[in-house]
């Protein structure tokens, strides 16, 4: 019988490991820079969470089940909703704003490609109850410092404001629902589809010919001025083109002025209501939006008070991935410093020992577990990256001592026991 994953899933092996580890903490050091507390959700939840507000689009992609009790459950297909969900159930009294990131695995049943998957990892965050756009600016610093912090080049930031489009479908009468359906065939970037939909769905010309304009409109700050007179007789949208003008001011506050203004910008999920922002990596090819994100209203939709909220994620997998094709190596450190090697079977017991008085001292060690001659383990601690191996032999254990083979210069040199886990711990960590 042959065993394979399912489609869309991968295995991560130990270089890969530990790349991932290494940007994983890069980023949560970032989050937690910025006020950030972590918390952690269910991988599934009551598919109703997703359903209400998260859009057509997610809706067709989710994982769901039903479990032996008959529960319409849903494997995540991301985490501002469960989010919003602890707020709802424990959070609503706390003191605001409230900073939370998370780093977990989604599902979603698409087509796998490059940089897509069925299982992937989104690492964000959510900040609820603090005020737009400061809050959204915020988040921008943060999401740059981490590609910073990451040695990432080549990122760009977009930024958008769902209130323009919207602004100018309300004031013509268009329902929520088709709305939600015009802002998810503009996130597709199909213009074709667009002009049909808004055919059907009886907008005016002049607005039909305004919107195809705007979703193609992008370029620096100053085209804020064309857009300006473009919408000037659209109250609302107006309005939301101030708050993104606002943004621009904010964001050069906190040291930043390194973006695109876009107005195609209308995100996947149903629940974003202003401000929005997506990251991209053109290398990555169709699949280049490392991360997405933006002022939502959520905790209303699900029943609770109106508390504006803001948030984002990275896609975590597509991030590795433009960090590969970029070439950064992460400075790694290798798992291993001490291999302990029995000389022969009757010093087994004693290399264990010795082994455990590394461990507990938090130096990596690995211990002969095979049996093997010494030749033949002293070829695989070299292939493990051991730096040093302790050689356990009858004649040394008999004067109190071991030998310390020092892997990279073949050196040895003989050791009382009591002092070798303080005499490696030196030389592993000189500086401490
Ligand atoms: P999203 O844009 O749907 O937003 O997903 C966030 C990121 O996850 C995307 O930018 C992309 O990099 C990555 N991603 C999405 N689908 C896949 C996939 N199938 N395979 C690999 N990577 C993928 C959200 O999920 C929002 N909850 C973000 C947010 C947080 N908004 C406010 N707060």
């Amino acid at each position: 019988m042959e065993l394979q994953k399912p489609r869309g899933t991968r295995d991560f092996l130990f270089e890969e490991m530990k790349e991932r580890k290494f940007v994983e903490n890069t980023m949560r050091k970032v989050f937690e820079t910025y006020g950030y507390q972590e918390i952690k959700t269910p991988i599934f939840e009551d598919l109703s969470l997703f359903t209400l507000k998260s859009g057509e689009g997610i809706i067709e992609e989710i994982y769901h089940f039903q479990d032996k009790g008959g529960r319409d459950l849903a494997l995540r297909p991301e985490l501002t909703a469960p989010v919003a969900r602890i707020y709802l159930n424990q959070l609503q009294k706390a003191p605001k704003p409230i900073k939370m990131y998370y780093f977990g695995s989604c599902f979603r049943y698409e087509r796998p490609q490059a940089g897509r998957f069925r299982q992937f990892w989104q690492l964000g965050c959510e900040l609820i109850g603090g005020k737009s756009p400061d809050c959204q600016a915020e988040i921008i610093a943060l999401a740059a410092q981490c590609l910073e912090e990451l040695n990432l080049e080549d990122y760009q930031i977009h930024l958008g404001n769902l209130g323009i489009l919207r602004g100018i479908l309300n004031q013509d009468g268009v329902s929520a629902d088709q709305q939600d359906q015009i802002m998810a065939i503009v996130d597709k970037g199909d213009v074709e589809e667009l002009k049909k939909l808004l055919k059907e769905c009886k907008i005016g010309e002049k607005s039909g010919h305004i919107l195809l304009e705007l979703v193609g409109m992008q370029g620096p700050q100053k085209i804020i001025d064309d857009v300006k007179t473009i919408i000037k007789d659209y109250p609302d949208a107006l309005e939301s083109l101030k708050e993104l003008e606002e943004l621009l001011i904010i964001l050069e506050s906190f040291g930043f002025a390194d973006y695109t203004v876009n107005l195609g910008i209308a995100r996947g999920l149903d629940y974003y209501t202003g401000c929005v922002f997506e990251i991209y990596v053109e290398g990555l090819g169709a699949q280049k939006q490392i991360s997405g994100g933006g002022t939502y209203n959520l905790i209303e939709v699900f029943g609770g008070d109106q508390v504006e909220s803001a948030g984002f994620a990275f896609g975590f997998d597509r991030v590795m991935e433009a960090l590969k094709n970029q070439n950064t190596k992460q400075p790694l450190k290798n798992r291993l410093e001490v291999f302990v090697a029995p000389i022969s079977s009757e010093t087994k017991l004693n290399a264990f020992e010795i082994a455990q008085k590394l461990r507990k001292k938090g130096i990596p060690t690995d211990v002969e577990l095979v049996g093997r001659k010494l030749k033949k383990i002293l070829s695989f601690a070299d292939n493990s990256g051991a730096r040093f191996v302790v050689l356990v032999g009858a004649r040394d254990l008999e004067n109190g001592e071991v030998t310390i083979k020092d892997m990279e210069t073949g050196n040895q040199e003989q050791i009382p026991i009591e002092r070798v886990a303080d005499v490696l711990d030196n030389r592993i960590n000189p500086s401490k």
